[in-house]
């Protein structure tokens, strides 16, 4: 038996002890791996709408690794991914509704979750309770102490959970912060990002019944009961507070966390948000436009520039990342490029890929490049890498942006302990950093 499978054997059966059950007391955590030979990986995908159904296309065209389970609540969109998964393998996944049913399937490894953001640190916490590693779409959580209680469900169970900043395994943003940790710009002191977009009003929803092919009970889950309205689901569930978390976290998200590990920051001192729903009066709650600024104790600063409603590029990009420093200037376009420049705005170093970023491309704008981090999530899981976007790492960027977004939404700039970011002396703040769930749907690590 070679050092990797023992370490596959240690990670599945560490997680066996001391298991307790989170909404389906049916849950087993037994023996749920999947034995299976030459250390074949078994994926189960939740929520293939878009951003679900290209990451079991993508796990499935992964050497050894196998798309064994769909759940999604939407039967149309199940019947088409399992019937999309079978054209590209000749293996017809077993489709589910109800996603505690599928975790009490014994033979998988992983479970990939895609639903909304609201779903994501239940589903985190449900997949490692029931034995099961984890790929979270990013935002790891709807609010900061959900993202708590996935670090800690991770670690209880001892799961590997990587969170889909995916850009930690592209090589050359790798490359760009190996730069800049060797003082390619000097000491990098601040970090700009922005996020562009031309999207339309999402209107005003009416209540209607819902579809006959959708469970909207299990699509709400966690959340608090709200009527099923016609412009709602799918996708635009993201610009409501309930289930969505806004483009702060949307694709925020991105760029915060290359700032934050280009600055070698974890959590801020002090956060900062302007903006509002500026472009349509609809029912859209979350800012169209924003900004939100973070300080750290290092003496460093990031501002983030988020517009959903006004495509219009910056320094020729839809989205990137520019870092500022004592020498010179690093620019990040988004996708695996970057340059460095001078203080007399000199291209010194011009590191290329054809690969641009499409930030209008709303299931993958980085889309060739996103299987290496699946690839790097899989390899952990047979022993043979370690993540890049552990759950840990995708939290501290996640909660940069949460807070941006609790500062926007009370009005205030937010002083925040910088050993784990909470809200220092500010009660009314500080009641954003979780939620009420709906009955029966209490989340417990
Ligand atoms: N990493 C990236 O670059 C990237 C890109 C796009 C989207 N995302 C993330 O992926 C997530 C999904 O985004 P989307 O645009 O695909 O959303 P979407 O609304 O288009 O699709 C969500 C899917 O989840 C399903 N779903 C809802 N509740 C479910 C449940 N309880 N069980 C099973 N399925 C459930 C819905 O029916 C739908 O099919 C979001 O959190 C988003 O932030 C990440």
């Amino acid at each position: 038996m070679s050092d990797q499978t023992n370490r596959r054997d240690f990670l599945r059966t560490a997680s066996v002890a001391g298991t307790s059950l989170l909404l389906s007391p049916s849950l087993s955590a037994g023996s749920f791996f999947t034995g299976s030979p030459n250390d074949k990986v078994v994926i189960g995908v939740m929520g293939t709408h878009s951003r679900g159904e290209f990451l079991a296309r993508t796990f499935a065209k992964l050497p050894n690794v196998e798309v064994g389970y769909i759940c999604d609540v939407d039967q149309n969109v199940l019947n088409k991914t399992i019937a999309d998964i079978e054209k590209i393998t000749g293996k017809k996944p077993q489709g589910f509704t109800d996603i505690r049913k599928l975790l009490e399937k014994k033979d998988f490894d992983a479970l990939a979750i895609a639903a909304p953001d609201h779903w994501h640190a239940p589903a985190t916490i449900m997949g490692c309770q029931a034995g099961k590693h984890v790929y979270v779409e990013k935002p790891c959580s709807h609010n900061p102490h959900e993202g708590e209680m996935a670090i800690e469900a991770a670690s209880k169970y001892k799961r590997l959970v990587q969170m889909g900043s995916q850009r930690r395994s592209f090589s050359n943003v790798q490359a760009l912060v190996a730069d800049l940790r060797a003082g390619a710009i000097g000491r990098p002191y601040f970090a700009r990002g922005w996020y562009t977009n031309w999207r339309p009003s999402i209107g005003t929803g009416k209540e209607v019944a819902v579809p006959a092919n959708l469970n909207y009970d299990l699509w709400q889950g966690p959340a608090p009961r709200q009527p099923y309205k016609d412009n709602l689901i799918h996708y635009n569930w993201h610009w409501l507070w309930n289930w969505g978390t806004g483009e702060a976290l949307n694709n925020g998200t991105h760029e915060i966390d290359v700032m934050r590990w280009g600055l070698d920051v974890d959590y801020p001192t002090k956060v900062v948000s302007g903006g509002g729903r500026f472009a349509f009066q609809d029912d859209w709650q979350t800012p169209d436009t924003q900004t939100i600024t973070a300080n750290f104790a290092n003496n460093t600063a990031m501002t983030w520039e988020g517009r959903s409603c006004n495509g219009y590029n910056s320094e020729g990009y839809g989205r990137g990342v520019i870092f500022y420093g004592t020498t010179g200037t690093l620019v990040y376009p988004g996708a695996n490029s970057y340059t460095i420049h001078d203080q007399k705005g000199k291209v010194v170093k011009d590191v290329k890929d054809d690969i641009i970023a499409d930030p209008t491309n709303p299931v993958s704008p980085t889309e060739k490049l996103d299987a290496t981090h699946l690839l790097n999530f899989v390899s952990s899981i047979r022993g043979d890498a370690k993540l890049t976007a552990d759950i840990l790492t995708g939290h501290k960027s996640t909660v940069i942006a949460h807070l941006g977004n609790i500062s926007q939404r009370v009005g205030r700039a937010l002083v925040c302990d910088p050993q784990n970011g909470h809200i220092q002396n500010d009660k009314e703040a500080m009641q954003l950093w979780g939620r009420e769930y709906d009955k029966g749907w209490q989340v417990r690590v």
